[in-house]
């Protein structure tokens, strides 16, 4: 089985222990990969998938574990890899009938949920298969993220998140950041903070995006609501031999093992820092978080929510982060990025910084107003990350 091992890019180097060698390491992986079949299959060991559903597999959203692509069909549809439509509003609750996220595909005999359409930043959604949509639901674009270094990301204390948190910005620097309270654990996974360890993050992945069942969500047809009956009454496969569910305990932490042995990218100091630093970038995007273990790692975010203001809200409450607030999006490894922010409406991290607004304002505008050669002195900075 050598040869599943062979995962690292050139770029990440460990700072973590080398757990990419043990064997939880690659059966995880081997389970990240698989295209996941609708039931009944011949094996059981690899049905479940849907009714409705976004992917079949981790991987084929997060390819070389990396971040999603935007690409359109041959009518405009957009979609591509690691796209979705998340949906919701200001309550905090999903739509009545299409749930928390928009599922663009179906197993054979079940109807996909509908299409999206993107012109001016403005989603238009054709095809709705189940009916309207309710007034008060809001409908925003994720990109997936990049999954190297989150084991690290885990590992950060619950003290050192808070010990930056100023919800009511009592220091007057104008920035007030807050953590997502989920189920009372701080959240620090996805766009916006939702998921407060790897392994919940990966089962709210197999609700939304591959419709399957985790000992965290138990429910086999995952986002489907009460009012979509033919998904609801679909076939399903949970059986017996996985804890009566399509992905027991024993694989979900396989999987959760695959996330947390993958490598942080390496850091390597660099002229630039300091003006990262002046402008005010570092006071979210921080460059050092302490582990417990003494360890220092460099993701450049401080795993906190922040008002980023309305030009990147969505309206869409996921937990305690209203829809105006965003977990400040590790920097590290941004030499791989392409398309930034959690829609991917950006192209270089110039134009990601040009959205930023809310907290980030001041910040911005001390960007903007640097001397051509230091702005991109830091332009560079940022895209050697
Ligand atoms: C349909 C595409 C899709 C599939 C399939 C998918 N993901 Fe994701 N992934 C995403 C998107 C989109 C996000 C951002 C979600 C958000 O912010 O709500 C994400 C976020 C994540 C994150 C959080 C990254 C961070 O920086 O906080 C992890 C971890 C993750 N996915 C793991 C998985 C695992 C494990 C699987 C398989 C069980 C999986 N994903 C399947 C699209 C996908
Ligand atoms: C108030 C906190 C805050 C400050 C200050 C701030 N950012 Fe951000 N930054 C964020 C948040 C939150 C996001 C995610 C926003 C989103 O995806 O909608 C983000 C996203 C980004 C991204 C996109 C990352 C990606 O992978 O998609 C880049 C690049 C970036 N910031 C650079 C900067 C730079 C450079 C500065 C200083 C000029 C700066 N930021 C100042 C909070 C901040």
């Amino acid at each position: 089985m050598k040869q599943i091992y062979i995962i690292a890019l050139p770029f990440l180097v460990g700072t973590t222990p080398l757990q990419a060698e043990s064997l939880d390491f690659a059966l995880g992986k081997a389970l990240f990969d698989r295209p996941w079949t609708s039931a009944p299959a011949s094996t059981q060991a690899t049905d479940g998938l849907g009714p409705l559903f976004n992917a079949r597999s981790c991987v084929s959203c997060h390819p070389q574990n990396g971040r999603g692509k935007i690409t359109k069909d041959k009518d405009g549809a957009i979609g591509g890899i690691g796209y979705v439509l998340r949906l919701g509003n200001a309550d905090g609750t999903g739509d009545p009938v299409y749930g928390h996220q928009l599922q663009t595909n179906a197993i054979h005999g079940q109807k996909a949920e509908g299409r999206v359409f993107l012109k001016n930043h403005t989603y238009q959604l054709i095809d709705l298969a189940y009916g309207p949509m309710d007034i008060s639901t809001r409908y925003a674009g994720r990109l997936s993220q990049p999954l190297h270094g989150l084991g690290l990301l885990e590992q950060v204390s619950d003290e050192t998140i808070l010990s930056h948190a100023d919800p009511d910005d009592l220091d007057g620097d104008g920035i007030s950041g807050r953590p997502n309270i989920i189920n009372g654990q701080i959240g620090r996974f996805a766009w916006k903070a939702t998921a407060p360890t790897l392994r919940i993050q990966a089962a709210n992945a197999f609700f939304n995006d591959i419709g399957m069942s985790t000992p965290v969500h138990p429910q086999h047809a995952g986002d489907c609501t009460p009012s979509q009956t033919d998904c609801l009454n679909g076939p399903h496969g949970n059986s017996p031999q996985f804890e009566n569910l399509e992905i027991d305990s024993q694989m979900l932490n396989l999987i959760n093992s695959y996330l947390k042995g993958l490598r942080a990218p390496v850091y390597q100091p660099a002229e630039g820092i300091d003006l990262f630093k002046n402008v005010g970038c570092a006071s979210c995007h921080l460059p050092e978080l302490p582990l417990p273990n003494g360890d220092v790692i460099h993701p450049f975010s401080d795993l906190l929510l922040h008002d980023m203001g309305q030009a990147l809200a969505d309206g869409i409450k996921e937990g305690d982060a209203d829809g105006q607030e965003w977990r400040t999006q590790p920097l590290w490894g941004s030499q791989e990025t392409k398309l930034f922010l959690h829609d991917g409406r950006a192209k270089t991290v110039e134009e990601a910084i040009n959205w930023h607004g809310g907290e980030a304002t001041k910040a911005k505008e001390n960007f903007l107003a640097l001397p051509a050669a230091d702005k991109q002195q830091l332009i560079t900075f940022l895209n050697s990350l």
